[in-house]
């Protein structure tokens, strides 16, 4: 198939061009489009048109789909689609889900590898998804701090009494789904691509195994001040047509809020499962 792929910067992020995935993949191209997944971190697949069952069957070629934990927001219809929406009102205030750096749903014990999404309604400015590379975060890393940081392992909750956020309460029926808290180590290892990242969701990190909260706490904030840099990021700029997945196993991102709320910003979501973290 005749497609070209293309750096978004030096470490994080690529576009291809030349795909309709609605004509489906062969298997090659299957290949190598998990190739560039496992290379790259985010892909940005240019000019798609996807109905839900289009978008679903355009993610089953790099995995199987995982279940969101909050089951009730799903796109009408279709159970397995989440959305994000700025359309999310909480009394005096609207909601942006992700608003602060993190990796999707770490608190599950084989938490998902990958994350997709696709916009239906995008703001005529903003709005953009920052990424930050976390393999380059842990090389960049001082020697003495991967030392300290090596074997140890955090506990990620659905929601930690630590995370600088809000999330909307789960309804009562997808609460009682919540899986038991993921331990994860602080570094793991990609099994595709064999680097190691540092896996780091203040969100939902509510201690570190072995060691004190104001410990732990002070030793989150160092890794993510460091991992957050710009020189680790990508900063995705949204266009109609964008089919982007990115690998939660190598970025942590986030939502900016920074547009006008007047206009409406509705993507469809969807994440892949991954394998337990080591
Ligand atoms: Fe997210």
């Amino acid at each position: 198939m005749d497609y070209t792929i293309t750096r978004l910067t030096p470490h994080t992020g690529a576009e291809i061009d030349g795909l309709d995935l609605n004509r489906g993949v062969d298997d090659e191209t299957r290949v190598a489009l998990n190739r560039a997944f496992a290379d790259h971190h985010v892909l940005v697949i240019r000019g798609q048109q996807f109905t839900p069952p289009q978008f679903i069957a355009a993610a089953r070629i790099f995995g199987d789909l995982f279940q969101h934990d909050k089951r009730e927001m799903h796109v009408p219809g279709y159970p397995e689609i989440y959305y994000v929406s700025n359309e999310q009102a909480v009394p005096g205030k609207r909601y942006i889900s992700g608003e602060t750096f993190h990796t999707d749903h770490s608190n599950h014990p084989v938490p998902p590898k990958a994350t997709m999404l696709f916009p239906v309604s995008l703001p005529s400015y903003g709005g953009d998804t920052q990424y930050v590379n976390m393999h380059l975060a842990y090389d960049e890393l001082p020697a003495e701090t991967k030392e300290r940081i090596d074997g140890r392992k955090a506990i990620h909750v659905y929601l930690s009494k630590f995370s600088p956020r809000e999330l909307r309460p789960l309804s009562a029926d997808s609460a009682q789904k919540v899986p038991p808290p993921g331990i994860h180590p602080l570094v793991r290892t990609h099994p595709e691509n064999g680097r190691k990242a540092l896996y780091l969701n203040p969100v939902r990190i509510e201690g570190i195994v072995g060691m004190k909260d104001d410990a732990a706490l002070d030793l989150v904030a160092e890794l993510m001040a460091h991992a957050i840099q710009t020189k680790y990021e990508y900063r995705h700029q949204w266009r109609h047509g964008d089919f982007v997945i990115w690998d939660n196993r190598s970025v942590i991102h986030k939502a900016n809020p920074d547009y006008d709320m007047n206009e409406r910003r509705y993507l469809y979501r969807l994440m892949l499962k991954g394998e337990t973290p080591v």
